[in-house]
């Protein structure tokens, strides 16, 4: 339970993967959940499983953040005290094709949240960044301090996001906004019942690797072996989905003493290659994970590493799951 007095917290795209893991690890420290999403990539019965594991309602409406006369009746409505803004595109490749669909959902959607929270006189505000602020980072790992520059329109709509929530909160002092910059969220809740289930080809590595554990795909193409790293491929700071989500919930409750505007990598603060998040997989799977080298893909970096110092010592935050911890999880939260 809380320590904190119990908020009532908008989850915006609280259907998503992130979000329903976020709605469980809310209501864990006895907070009270309201989601909205347009199931643009999610289902409606997304949460049905959350509020069965939790045995608590959620408020679940329908709906377009960018709709924001919606927005501020829910907030009013349901006695919102908190918004954690999720809602947004976020597929790295797509972003590129479709410059436009991208702006306009996550700029608009940010605008419209802030915009329905100041008219209900709501001023807490969590964002869900992104590591690719950081763009090619000159050295890992990488602080909050880092310099800044996404390299696609995905996260230069986080990096835009940023400079706006940045703006509103110097421009009233009830404003308490914090922005989350994730590193890479893999697993799932233990319960194995809350799945990572993207529309469509996966993009990102774990749920690929899933789809290849499952037998829905023949083997893992990995993108470039031929990197200044461990083995040649890809390294990212892969964090557990509930370590993550547990991050909002310290997020939320040190906003008691906060003003104005934070920034936090929410990381582990170690990198894994590749071919070690495939080996981690065989390991809790006992299968063979076929896979094959393929060129490098278009955008990548080498290496991006959290430095999550600021958030264990200011939030007193800390990860506690394992990558072998969170290949088991995403490995039973598969149908098999
Ligand atoms: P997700 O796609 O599973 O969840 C996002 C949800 O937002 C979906 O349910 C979608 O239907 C909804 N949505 C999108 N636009 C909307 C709109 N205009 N109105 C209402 N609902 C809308 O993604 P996720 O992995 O859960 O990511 C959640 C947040 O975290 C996103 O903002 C994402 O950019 C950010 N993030 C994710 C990762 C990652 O690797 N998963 C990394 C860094 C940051
Ligand atoms: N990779 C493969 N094969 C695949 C998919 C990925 O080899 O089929 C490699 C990539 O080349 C990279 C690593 O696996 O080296 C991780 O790739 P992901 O696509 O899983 O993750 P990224 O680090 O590229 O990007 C993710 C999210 C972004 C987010 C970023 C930082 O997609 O939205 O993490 O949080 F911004």
């Amino acid at each position: 339970m809380t320590t904190s007095a119990p908020e009532t917290v908008l989850v915006t795209g609280g259907a998503g993967y992130i979000g329903s893991h976020t709605a469980i690890a809310l209501i864990n420290a006895g907070h009270n959940v309201v989601v909205i999403d347009n199931y643009v990539n999610s289902k409606p019965d997304a949460l049905d499983v959350v509020q069965e594991l939790t045995g608590t309602d959620i408020v679940v409406i329908e709906g377009d953040v960018r709709d924001r006369a919606l927005v501020e009746k829910v907030i009013v409505e349901h006695g919102v005290t908190a918004v954690i803004h999720m809602a947004a595109l976020k597929a790295v490749g797509e972003s590129v094709e479709m410059p436009l669909e991208y702006y306009g959902n996550n700029l608009e959607s940010a605008i419209s949240v802030l915009d329905a929270m100041k008219a209900a006189n709501c001023w807490k505000f969590v964002f869900s960044s992104s590591a690719t602020v950081y763009g090619d980072p000159e050295s890992n790992p990488i602080p909050e301090t880092a310099s800044i520059g996404a390299t696609n329109p995905y996260g230069m709509t986080k990096e835009m996001i940023e400079v706006i929530i940045r703006d509103v909160a110097a421009s009233d002092d009830r404003w308490k906004i914090t922005s989350l910059r994730y590193f890479n969220p893999v697993g799932a809740h233990e319960s194995g019942q809350v799945a990572e289930a993207p529309v469509g080809r996966p993009n990102n590595l774990m749920p690929m690797v899933m789809e290849v554990a499952t037998g829905k795909r023949e083997k893992v193409m990995v993108f470039g072996d031929d990197y200044p790293t461990v083995d040649g491929t890809g390294v990212r700071d892969y964090i557990h989905v509930m370590d993550l989500v547990e991050g909002h919930v310290a997020a939320l409750e040190h906003m008691s003493d906060q003003d104005g505007y934070e920034v936090f990598n929410l990381g582990q603060g170690r990198g894994a290659s590749v071919l070690e998040l495939i080996a981690g997989v065989e390991k809790a799977t006992g299968l063979t994970i076929p896979y094959e080298v393929a060129g490098r893909r278009a955008g990548d970096i080498a290496e991006c590493v959290a430095d999550p110092t600021r958030a264990n010592e200011v939030l007193g935050w800390q990860t506690t799951r394992s990558i072998d911890q969170a290949c088991v999880d995403s490995w039973n939260s598969q149908a098999h």
